[in-house]
């Protein structure tokens, strides 16, 4: 009696400890997919079912649809095999052999760990709950909708190594790392792309257009960076969203903000914050001083704003007083509890690029963490405060960069541009007949440029033999 009592004890205490490992197993994955923000893209704003897809990626060549990835066997990734699950996640390949498009950042989930792709798989496939519905599907225009071409360009700017840690760094440097290049995949919106929408290495983090908004330069750059943030301002940024007297986030970024980095642990925000301090410094066209250092022009009481202030009322200084001092104060200085953000020591105006200034003039800013929702309207159609013009916004601009920032004239073509999507990568602008020339012209030139790099190593690698023979 008591040898079947101690078995019966025996086993449910393993069966307990199965089921906690495999508890485990699911909350690591859950947790690796706020890190890698699987829910930003797969699912649909303002309520959609969680991973059940219809977010369109806009990309110069037309919308990407984010697909169902809940574990539906009719609509999702239910059919998927683990195999299959690391074949989308790190090289972009779906179950039916089909390529997908790098708007699904696979070239970072290319470096996750057999270990954390088996924690996701299982989380998706135990965790997320099964939803039956198709989700939009992508249309690209020809040559685009040939999904096999991607082959050839996974063969140029596919890294298939996974994350290898750098013994030289210590173990947080390492940790973040993983975050940064793998899972957060920040490269994908800070990086530059080139011809091909492939990320510019020599340029890591030194900002990219993602159409309306700029992901500015986050290098280690003390003027065209971040280097002159401090280690505390950076992970308040990460974590928050928000330092008064520097920066906001808005965008993309409050999104990640929302989605994913406010969910990390602080241990890993510190991560990121050590591997962000060694970032290769790389220059900002155009700028002269750090983008928040912008703003003591007009921070003695009682001086008056300059320029902009004649009384039109498409003028500057009267749009700027009739539709933002309200929150942001007459001065630019903001609310005292930091709640509407001074405007004087702002990133977002001080930037040597405008565009996140007309951006957040145009779209607005929505950005929700632990709780509190952070929003400014926007000033475009549909605005319940005012819809401006492009030419209204390039005066409201210009008043705020003169009086608050660098104090350049801002004009009614950028804010069309920027409200048009912004800057196109040349494979975009490129008249549709002649892309299937350009872009076979530019697979021989590349394929040349790899023949040419790969007859060098194998002659160095000779010359090595040689030489230890
Ligand atoms: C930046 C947006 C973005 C993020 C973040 C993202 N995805 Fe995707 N994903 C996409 C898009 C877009 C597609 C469809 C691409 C296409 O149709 O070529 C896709 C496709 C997929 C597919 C293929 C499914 C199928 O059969 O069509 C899988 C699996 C997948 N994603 C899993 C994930 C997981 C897991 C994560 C988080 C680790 C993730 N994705 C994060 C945008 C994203
Ligand atoms: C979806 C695109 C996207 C991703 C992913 C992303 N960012 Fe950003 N980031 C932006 C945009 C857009 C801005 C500008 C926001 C603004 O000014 O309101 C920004 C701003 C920033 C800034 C402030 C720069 C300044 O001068 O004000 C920092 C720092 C930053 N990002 C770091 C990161 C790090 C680190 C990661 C990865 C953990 C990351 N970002 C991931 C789009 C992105
Ligand atoms: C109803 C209040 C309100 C009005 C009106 C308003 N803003 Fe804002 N503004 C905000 C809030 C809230 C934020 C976001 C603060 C944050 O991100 O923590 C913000 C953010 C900003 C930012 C930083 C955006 C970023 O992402 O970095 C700029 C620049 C800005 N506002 C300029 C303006 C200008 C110019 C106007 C007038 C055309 C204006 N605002 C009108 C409340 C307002």
């Amino acid at each position: 009696m008591n040898k079947l009592f101690l078995g019966a004890v025996t086993l449910l205490l393993a069966a307990t400890s199965q089921v906690s490992r495999a508890d485990d197993t699911v909350e690591r994955g859950r947790y690796l997919s706020v890190a890698a923000d699987c829910a930003a893209c797969h699912t649909a704003p303002k309520g959609g079912q969680p991973y059940a897809g219809g977010y369109a990626i806009t990309s110069p060549l037309g919308d990407i649809w984010a697909s169902n990835i809940t574990p539906s066997k009719t609509h999702g990734i239910g059919k998927y095999s683990e195999a299959d699950f690391a074949k989308a996640v790190r090289e972009g390949v779906r179950k039916d052999g089909a390529h997908l498009y790098p708007a699904m950042p696979y070239t970072s989930y290319a470096k996750l760990t057999d270990e954390d792709v088996h924690a996701l798989y299982t989380y998706f496939m135990q965790d997320v709950k099964p939803v039956d519905a198709e989700a939009r599907q992508t249309d690209l225009p020809f040559p685009f909708n040939i999904r096999a071409s991607m082959a050839v360009w996974n063969l140029l700017y596919l890294d298939k190594a996974t994350f290898k840690p750098d013994p030289s760094k210590d173990a947080q440097w390492n940790r973040g790392a993983y975050l940064v290049e793998g899972l957060e995949h920040c490269s994908s919106c800070h990086t530059p792309r080139g011809l091909m929408m492939q990320e510019v290495g020599s340029q890591a983090f030194a900002g990219g257009s993602l159409g309306d908004w700029y992901a500015p330069n986050i290098t280690s750059d003390k003027i065209g960076g971040i280097g002159g943030w401090s280690d505390a301002q950076l992970a308040q940024y990460l974590k928050t969203g928000r330092v008064h007297g520097l920066a906001q986030a808005g965008g993309g970024m409050a999104e990640a903000v929302t989605n994913s980095l406010s969910k990390l642990h602080d241990e890993d925000i510190a991560a990121i914050v050590a591997y962000m301090r060694s970032v290769p410094a790389v220059a900002e066209p155009g700028a002269s001083k750090a983008a928040f250092a912008w703003g003591d022009a007009v921070k003695a009481p009682g001086e008056q704003p300059v320029r902009g202030t004649d009384a039109s009322p498409s003028s500057g200084g009267v749009l700027y007083s009739g539709l933002c001092a309200s929150c942001h104060g007459a001065h630019g200085e903001g609310s005292k509890d930091g709640y509407y953000p001074s405007l004087v020591h702002n990133t977002t105006v001080g930037l040597a690029r405008p565009q996140n200034l007309l951006a957040a003039i145009a779209k607005g800013v929505d950005r929700e963490v632990g709780g509190e929702h952070v929003l400014m309207p926007h000033f475009s159609e549909g605005s319940h405060v005012q819809p401006l013009t492009d030419a209204e916004v390039a005066s409201v601009a210009t008043y705020v960069r003169t009086n608050f920032g660098p104090g350049d004239q801002v004009t009614a073509e950028q804010v069309a541009h920027m409200r048009a999507g912004g800057d196109k990568p040349l494979l975009a602008s490129v008249p549709r007949l002649m892309l299937p020339a350009v872009i076979i012209g530019v697979l021989v030139l590349l394929a040349l440029v790899l023949l040419v790099r790969r007859a060098r190593a194998e002659k160095n690698k000779n010359k090595h033999n040689k030489a230890s023979a």
